[in-house]
């Protein structure tokens, strides 16, 4: 049976950051006919409502349908240790990061971790992830089981890490490949499941494991890649003294085949001129991790990327303070303020739906209101809590109205998930 949900509804018809607000389409007393877990249709309420009376009804008032947030760069093992103090990225990840992916050997701690990560998620609003895994194969298994109870698309890989990490989190150039190779062959393609191919970053990988990961992409050329460039200044130096005959850091991934489209590069925030018109030609990816960048001290950075490259939006959890995608929207709005660009909330609600998804190359699939599309949608509350309401309360148009839960909301703004058709409520 079709069910048809009422509301407000948002959703894209272009690129905002190429197009301008104009891409963003607001529907203030919309339907949306969903059946077999995809959308079928969409338009004004008054139209869709006679036209279907067999399908089930869910009024949804006022709350905003959209579709689900994506979060296109999360490590879900760090789940336990977010909101850490005190630390910049290289000493974070000694003192914080790799004890708690030691843990990680243990397939009971990976189910229980993997299952609390989505359930967090799926209440922040989060339909959809990309996430790093540990180097331990059953964290992908756990992390893929938990995902397909829930009928949720997701992708993640074993994160690769032959040095310059502790005993018990390091592999090989060659164990590495088959470890990644038999979770691939396993899981890529299974329901809503895709493996990504995750070296950590450069500091951790051998050019030897590198180029072995590279070959395996070569393999399985419609796998996705995903990895970290350059987050933090101390980071990118370290990578000049392990690779002293690259270019630069993008040149230590490309010379091991780790460059062209479909490699997802987090944070990617010191980039040289250079690096930049080789990510446009290679038409790669990246991931802004806003509330990672502030909170472990990265950097800003430049979304004029946006304009010329595939940019995704994510919370980094737990390098990002957060799990919440509305939290990380206030983050990149911050930093664009910072950076003496004001973001629209028209580009930061794409950015976390459609930019996500065209980073993780599912534009087709998931990330916005359209027949044909997946029917992963979120359902929003404009008006969660009372500071929130009585800002938007005076709104007269529907970005005054989203801007306030953009800018204060959180879980209490999320009124429910809709993943692939069925409600995540009774
Ligand atoms: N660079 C390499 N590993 C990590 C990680 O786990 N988090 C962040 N933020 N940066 C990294
Ligand atoms: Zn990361």
């Amino acid at each position: 049976m079709a069910d048809l949900l009422l509301g407000q509804l948002l959703y894209f018809t272009a690129d905002p950051f190429r197009e301008g607000v104009s891409a963003a389409q607001h529907i203030s007393e919309g339907a949306l006919l969903i059946e077999g877990g995809k959308i079928i249709a969409l338009g004004e309420a008054a139209a869709l409502r006679p036209a279907h009376p067999g399908a089930k009804l869910h009024d949804y008032g006022r709350d905003l349908i959209s579709a689900g947030f994506i979060d296109a760069h999360v490590h879900y093992p760090q789940t336990a240790i977010i909101a850490s103090w005190g630390k910049r990225l290289i000493d974070w990840l000694n003192d914080y990061t790799f004890p708690e992916e030691m843990r990680f050997a243990d397939p009971a701690y990976a189910a229980g971790i993997s299952s609390r990560y989505l359930d967090l998620a799926l209440a922040h609003g989060t339909t959809s992830l990309c996430s790093y895994a540990t180097i331990h194969p059953g964290s992908v298994d756990a992390l893929f089981t938990e995902a397909q109870k829930r009928n949720m698309r997701v992708w993640t890989g074993k994160t690769c890490m032959d040095r310059n990490a502790p005993e018990g989190l390091r592999d090989t150039a060659q164990s590495a490949y088959d470890d990644s190779k038999a979770l691939l062959e396993k899981w890529h393609g299974t329901d809503r499941l895709s493996y990504v191919i995750t070296p950590r970053f450069s500091p951790t990988s051998t050019p030897e494991q590198l180029a072995a990961l590279g070959q395996l992409w070569k393999e399985h050329p419609d796998c996705l890649m995903q990895t970290h460039l350059s987050e933090q200044t101390d980071e990118i130096a370290w990578v000049k003294e392990l690779f002293p005959q690259s270019r630069d850091y993008l040149d230590t991934y490309e010379a091991q085949g780790l460059l062209r489209e479909g490699a997802v590069y987090g944070h990617a925030i010191w980039l040289t001129e250079r690096e930049k018109d080789r990510l446009r030609e290679a038409g790669a990816s990246l991931v802004h991790c806003p509330t990672s960048n502030t909170f472990i001290g990265s950097g800003l950075f430049d979304m004029g990327l946006a304009r010329s490259l595939r940019v995704g939006l994510a919370t980094d959890t737990g390098g990002g303070s957060s799990f919440s995608m509305l939290h990380t929207m206030a983050a990149a709005y911050e930093i664009g303020q910072l950076r003496g660009e004001a973001l629209h909330p028209a580009q930061l609600w794409w950015l976390a739906t459609q930019g996500s998804a065209r980073a993780l190359h599912a534009e087709d699939k998931i990330g916005n209101l359209a027949p044909g599309m997946e029917a992963d949608l979120v359902v929003v509350d404009l008006a969660s809590t009372p500071a929130i309401a009585q800002a938007s309360a005076r709104a007269e148009t529907i970005w005054q109205a989203l801007f306030p839960t953009i800018m204060m909301g959180d879980d209490r703004a999320i009124r429910t998930t809709w993943i692939a058709g069925k409600p995540n409520h009774a």
